[in-house]
C-alpha cells in the first residue's frame, strides 16, 4: 500500500469476478459454495476501493450468458444476490457508497428487482464510492439498446445520422454517468472479456491474475493498481510524446 501513488489512482476500476465455481470444486464443494464465498471478496474489495479513494468500481456479477447455466445454479445465485443486497445495504449506506445496477434487469425475478430498487433509492444521495453492479449484463445487449435509442431519435427527426458522434453513443449507454474504466481486472486465469464493457474498455489497461475470485483480497487489488501505475498509457502517441507532454 505504501508503494502506491495516491495521486495516480485509476478513477474507475472494473472487475470480472471469475473463478468461484472452480474454487469450490477444488475443495470438493458445490459451485454455489464458491459464489457464497465470493461475497466476502466483494465486501473486502469494496471496502478497500472506498478507503483508498477510488471513485468508481464496476463489478461484473452475472452476464446475460450466465442465464444459460443449470437452473439450480441460477436460482441459487439470484437468492444470494437478494440476501446479500439486503444484508449489505445498511453498511454501504453508512460508508456513503452509492449503488447502481446496469444490465437487462427486466429479466430478474421480482424479489431481486425490488432489492435493487431499494438499494438504489436508499443510497441515491451518497457522495462516496460509486459502486456499479453489472447484473444480467452483456455489452452487445447494451450496444443494441443504445443503437435502438439513437435510431428512434433519428426517426423522430430529433437528429440526423450525421449528428451521431462518440458522445451520442456514450450518452445512450447504461454507463453514461461514469467515465471509462482505466483498469480492468479479471481473476481466475481466464484471458478474455466475456461481453463486458466492450466499448468502454477501448483504452483500459488489462490486468489478469490466476487468483480465483473468492481468494482475491485487498493486497491483490493493491498489486493490480501498482502494476497499472507502472504502465505507460500512450493513447496512440509515441513514448517520447507522452514523456514530454507533446
Ligand atoms: C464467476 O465465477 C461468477 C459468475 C459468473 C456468476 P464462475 O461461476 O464463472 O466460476 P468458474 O469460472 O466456473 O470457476
Ligand atoms: C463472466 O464470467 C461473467 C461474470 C464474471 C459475471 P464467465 O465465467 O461467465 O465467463 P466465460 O463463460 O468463462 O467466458
Ligand atoms: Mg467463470
Amino acid at each position: 500500500m505504501e508503494n502506491l501513488d495516491l495521486n495516480r489512482l485509476p478513477k474507475h476500476i472494473a472487475i470480472i469476478m471469475d473463478g468461484n465455481g472452480r474454487w469450490a470444486q477444488e475443495k470438493g464443494q458445490d459451485r454455489l459454495y464458491g459464489h457464497f464465498h465470493g461475497v466476502q471478496s466483494v465486501r473486502n474489495i469494496v471496502e478497500a476501493a472506498s478507503e483508498i479513494g477510488i471513485k468508481y468500481l464496476t463489478l461484473y456479477a452475472f452476464s446475460t450468458e450466465n442465464w444459460d447455466r443449470p437452473a439450480a445454479e441460477v436460482t441459487g445465485l439470484m437468492s444470494l444476490f437478494v440476501d446479500t443486497i439486503a444484508k449489505e445495504v445498511p453498511d454501504l449506506h453508512k460508508n456513503n457508497i452509492k449503488l447502481h445496477f446496469i444490465g437487462n434487469l427486466s429479466l430478474l425475478p421480482d424479489d431481486a428487482k425490488a432489492a435493487l430498487e431499494n438499494a438504489t433509492l436508499t443510497t441515491a444521495n451518497n457522495t462516496g464510492l460509486e459502486l456499479i453492479i453489472a447484473l444480467s449484463y452483456s455489452s452487445r445487449w447494451e450496444l443494441i439498446q443504445a443503437i435502438k435509442n439513437i435510431a428512434e431519435k433519428v426517426q423522430n427527426g430529433q437528429m440526423q445520422p450525421d449528428d451521431i458522434q462518440e458522445a451520442t453513443l456514450e450518452a445512450a449507454l447504461s454507463t453514461s454517468a461514469f467515465p471509462d474504466p482505466e483498469l480492468m481486472i479479471r481473476t481466475s486465469g481466464e484471458y478474455r472479456i466475456s461481453n463486458f464493457l466492450l466499448y468502454q474498455l477501448a483504452y483500459a489497461e488489462l490486468y489478469f491474475t490466476e487468483t480465483r475470485w473468492p481468494d482475491f483480497r485487498k493486497k491483490d487489488l493493491m498489486e493490480a493498481i501498482l502494476d497499472f501505475q507502472s504502465r505507460e498509457r500512450r493513447f496512440g502517441k509515441t513514448s517520447l510524446q507522452v514523456q514530454t507532454n507533446d
